[in-house]
């Protein structure tokens, strides 16, 4: 028997999920392990949240929010993102929350180094004079030099092309605008090209081959991933796997201090460091991972993610795992699939969280269903080139396909079966009519014809139609064979039809669980068939092991799907639009990438804070302050605009604090504080925050500092 080690791209703890992100990465990745289990294979299923990288610290610092705050607040939301589209991970891990992670992630770096596949150079990179900082990745945009689109300095926003920062036109640091400088820094490169030369390249030309043999049990590679691997092994140069940033696991080396791995570096290592994390809550040994990640026969593993994703996943991890060696005790797997989606697209246009063109998802479940959901984009999957959602073809879909094909067969044969058998499925005598015997085998073909083989190659929408075909061939079984019109004289005859029509009632439910889990089960109820006796196997095509209903009696019978209004849609549409025009006219964050007011919480990994002198801590001006004025930030959730007096009566500071979530405005007036009053000026969403109130981390967000006597405005702290 064969494993599958699945998982889905780990989405950055930096913002909402999207339809787009769920198309690609999750949901296919979530029916497909489900249609595995079913098919009787072992499957381990994972994902988390990648949590460093300057996604997350340009998040934080936009929103004045810690690194920590933040990231936990996306993980937990993300999680629950998932579980409302019914996304069932084994495991939903984070990458500065797993404890095997940063440790898992040096060692990769150390043996890659003792490999001798890691460069390291001394090299130029921007510098923000203002801001002191080297600008990594998309702390510097400007514009591409291979297409002229905007671009990160990491990559293209336009062409999507890995970039030299150093070749972008118009460099300008994101957070305060100033054109940077070079400077010199020390940087260690993966030498990709080695590593390429001596495994990546020969395994993919192996999987090409076996693509054109065409036999998806091979691991066939789809079109768009191979040619995409293709362009890219012939033209590789290493690639920096280090940055100069606060935040993320600091580079495992004396004299790196302030270095940290690349995002890119750590986040598919994400995935081993969650097996072992898994292994341990599960109660066994998280050394076993490698149970899971050395190579072996019998296992395969498989990476769902979006397009964007598919240099990292199918040679840079693989040239990470390759340059491994046998340090692990074996060599380590290499994919066996990577199904990338293109992208989807809303109305269409890209979606885009920023400029308010996506749907809430928030919003979404208050008014609509996870099947609702599951089904459109299953139907609209981005699987050989863009696709996209609308609204209308949200409504096209659950009233023409799911209420009107699915719901419409189960509520008329339940029905039928309540008014004129007692609610109880008719056992039948004799021979059934030919028409019941055909539609009965064609449902049979079409589960172990059509759906099986799509869905083993991962043709989600394919495998889609031909359930939905089960449902048509059973609403025309039921107008064909008209029980109606034969109940009163030819009962036996309507008892065939009725059975008939049951039982392909059953293969909706235990075929489409894969694809919409709550209808399977709703299905299941309705047909009196109680959990326990539930099929747990994809039925066989004569379709004898579900279980036998003749005679059993139905549950409560009700709609399965609610019809979507066209004034709803309207609704939706017009929504999409304001959401946009409001950001367009200034309701967008203005000033996006400034500091925080909070000092980040340093990486889970990083030794204790340094050891200062008195000298040092004299340094500080700590004073007594009093708030004379306190006031919301328009659009900015967590900050608070204090004015602060620091001698009785005299000058007001104005300072920004990350506290608007935890502290009404209206109780801080009149309050003392502690003032750090000598820290350098900042900008936060365009104004100026002179100083820092301090507060400690509590449990439910932060906790003012305060005098516990009466003390005079202005005293020192020390
Ligand atoms: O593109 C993204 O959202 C990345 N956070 C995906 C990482 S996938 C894996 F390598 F962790
Ligand atoms: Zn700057």
């Amino acid at each position: 028997m064969v494993r599958y080690l699945v998982t889905s791209a780990l989405p950055y703890a930096s913002g909402p999920r999207h339809l787009g992100h769920i198309a690609g990465a999750y949901m296919p990745a979530d029916v497909w392990v489900r249609y595995r289990r079913l098919r009787g294979d072992e499957v381990l299923f994972l994902c988390g949240t990648d949590e460093y990288g300057v996604a997350i610290t340009i998040g934080a610092e936009k929103e004045g929010v810690g690194y920590r705050e933040f990231v936990d607040r996306w993980h937990e939301e993300i999680r629950e993102t998932f579980k409302r589209f019914r996304i069932e991970f084994d495991h939903f891990s984070g990458t500065s929350r797993c404890r095997h992670h940063a440790p898992l992630a040096q060692a990769f770096f150390t043996n890659l180094l003792r490999g001798a596949y890691v460069l390291e150079r001394e090299e130029k990179q921007w510098f923000c004079p203002k801001d002191s900082m080297f600008l990594a990745d998309r702390y510097l945009e400007g514009t591409c030099p291979k297409c002229g689109g905007s671009a990160r300095g990491d990559e293209c926003r336009k062409c999507g092309q890995w970039l030299d920062a150093l070749e972008l036109l118009n460099p300008h640091c994101t957070i305060c605008g100033t054109p940077p400088e070079v400077r010199a820094t020390r940087h260690w490169h993966l030498d990709l090209p080695k590593l390429c030369r001596e495994r990546i390249g020969p395994w993919f030309e192996s999987k090409l081959r076996r693509s054109r043999e065409d036999s998806p049990a091979a691991g066939t590679w789809k079109e768009n991933v191979a040619s995409f691997v293709a362009n890219m092994l012939a033209d590789l140069k290493p690639r920096p796997i280090t940055r100069d940033l606060r935040w993320g696991v600091p580079v495992p080396l004396p004299g790196a201090e302030g270095k940290v791995l690349y995002v890119w570096f750590d986040a598919p290592i994400g995935y081993i460091s969650a097996t072992a994390e898994w292994l341990e809550r599960s109660g066994r040994d998280p050394g076993t991972w490698k149970e899971w990640w050395l190579a072996r026969e019998d296992t395969r593993i498989v990476h769902f993610i979006g397009k964007d994703n598919i240099g990292f996943h199918t040679v840079v991890f693989p040239a990470m795992l390759h340059g491994q060696g046998t340090a692990f005790g074996g060599t380590l797997a290499l994919p066996w699939n990577v199904p990338a989606m293109e992208f989807l697209n809303l109305e269409g246009e890209k979606f885009s969280t920023s400029g308010g063109w996506y749907v809430p998802l928030e919003e979404f479940f208050e008014r609509y269903t996870a099947d609702s959901i599951r089904w459109t984009l299953l139907q609209n999957l981005p699987e050989t080139a863009d696709t996209e959602f609308t609204w209308a073809d949200f409504q096209r879909r659950v009233n023409g396909e799911l209420a009107d094909v699915v719901g419409n067969l189960a509520s008329r044969v339940l029905r039928f079966i309540e008014t004129h058998f007692d609610g109880r499925v008719p056992r039948t005598q004799g021979d059934p009519d030919p028409a019941e015997g055909e539609a009965l085998a064609a449902c049979g073909r079409l589960v172990h014809r059509g759906i099986a083989p799509a869905l083993d190659a991962f043709r989600f929408r394919e495998a889609a139609g031909h359930w939905l075909a089960i449902g048509r061939q059973g609403n025309q079984l039921f107008d064909h064979q008209r029980p109606w019109a034969h109940i009163r004289d030819r009962k036996g005859r309507a008892a065939h039809t009725l059975a008939a029509c049951v039982r392909i009632l059953e293969v909706i439910a235990a075929a489409g669980s894969p694809f919409l889990p709550d209808l399977s089960e709703r299905l299941w109820k309705m047909l009196g068939v109680d959990e326990e006796k539930r099929p747990r196997a994809w039925p066989g095509e004569d379709l004898s092991d579900l279980p036998d209903l003749h005679g059993k009696r139905i549950g409560h019978v009700e709609n399965l799907f609610r019809k979507i209004e066209d004034a709803e849609i309207a609704a939706e549409n017009e929504r999409l639009r304001e959401r946009a025009r409001a950001v367009a006219s200034g309701g967008k964050v203005p000033v996006p990438n400034e500091p925080t007011p909070m000092p980040p919480v340093p990486p889970a990994p990083a030794a204790g804070s340094p050891e200062i002198t008195y000298e040092d801590f004299l340094r500080l001006d700590l004073r007594v302050g009093r708030i004379a004025l306190a006031e919301r930030v328009p659009k900015a959730d967590r900050l608070l605009r204090l004015e602060v007096e620091l001698e009785a009566g005299g000058e007001r500071r104005q300072v920004l604090a990350g506290i608007a979530k935890v502290y009404d405005p209206a109780t801080l007036v009149g309050r003392r504080v502690v003032v750090l009053a000598n820290l350098a000026p900042k900008k936060m969403m365009g104004l100026e925050s002179r100083g820092m109130v301090l507060a400690a981390e509590g449990p439910e967000g932060p906790c003012l500092l305060q005098p516990d006597r009466e003390v005079a405005v202005g005293a020192k702290v020390k």
